[in-house]
Formats: structure tokens, sequence, C-alpha cells
């Protein structure tokens, strides 16, 4: 028997003024995404926004439904919406920015587990990590190099075949 240990370490900017002018655009992205929120049950807005190789900046936000389990988190709206422009283009980076009704929500957001794993997937197929940036609405920013940080252990496309 082994004991074996997985650690990551990440950045954390005090605020958008320490942040490069790139990750400081693709953050407001984020944050105006959230305005295309649909929340009204959960009244928790989303923003994701995806810089490409090509300098476009894609964004989305969660939409919610009635039927509860139809709504799709801001992650995975932005990144299934990449399907014209993606794979010719790699993923440089995704920044997610979310405010509650109350707008006290000012840690970072941290994405859910879903989005983690495709958010795992879309880096395989991007052939190359991309930078993963959590913006709180107080200005800290959390920095991640790989998604594969916050998802150790993913489930792995090659379990299939
Ligand atoms: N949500 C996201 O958009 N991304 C996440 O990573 C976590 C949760 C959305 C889904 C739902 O509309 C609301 O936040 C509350 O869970």
């Amino acid at each position: 028997m082994q004991i074996k240990s997985i650690q990551f370490k990440y950045l954390e900017y005090e605020n958008h003024g320490q942040l490069s002018e790139s990750f400081r655009e693709l953050a407001s992205f984020a944050k105006k995404a959230t305005e295309m929120s649909y929340a009204p049950y959960s009244n928790f807005y989303v923003g994701a926004a995806i810089r490409l190789s090509n300098g476009q900046i894609i964004k989305a936000a969660n939409q919610e439904n009635a039927s509860y389990p139809c709504g799709i988190c801001a992650e995975r709206a932005a990144l299934f919406s990449l399907a014209d422009l993606f794979p010719n283009n790699k993923i440089e980076a995704i920044a997610i920015t979310a405010s509650n009704k109350a707008n006290t929500m000012i840690s970072p957001p941290s994405p859910c587990g879903l989005c983690r794993q495709v958010m795992a997937e879309f880096e395989i197929l991007n052939g190359q990590n991309f930078r993963l940036l959590l913006c709180g609405n107080n200005g800290t920013v959390f920095q991640f190099e790989s998604v594969k940080d916050l998802l150790p252990l993913s489930f792995d496309p090659k379990f299939l075949s």
C-alpha cells in the first residue's frame, strides 16, 4: 500500500488591476455575460467568457427552466456554443464570475462538477491546457493553469475504448 497525494498551485490576485490586460478584458466579458443570465429560480447569475487563439471572446450565461434539470450552467453554455469555431482555434483561457441577488457573493465562484468534467474533456480536445480564472465580485481572482487541477483523476474518454 502506498499513500499518494495530489497537489496544485494557483495564483490569487487581490484585484483586477493586477491582471494582465488580456485577462482583465476576459474577466470584464464574463461580468458582462452575467447580464444574459436567466436565473429566476436561483437568482444566481453566472457568466463565462472564453478567449480563443484567434482573439475572439465567446461568452454565455446560465439559463434556467421551470423544469429545473433542463437548465444549463454558464461554462457549458459557452463551451457548447463553440462548435463552429473549435477545434480550429485553441482555447487559451476561460473566465467565470457570478453574483447573487443581494450581490453578496464576493469570493470567486467555483465551477460545479459537471462543468469541471466538460472543461476537462475540452482541454483534452484542445491539445493544450487552458487557464481558468475564477473572478470574485470583490475583485479577487484565482488563476489555475489547467482545469485538471480542479478535477484530478477526472473521467477520461480513453476509458471508453
Ligand atoms: N451554475 C453555473 O452556471 N455554473 C456553475 O458552475 C455552478 C452553477 C448555475 C446553475 C444554476 O442556474 C445556478 O448557477 C444555481 O445553481
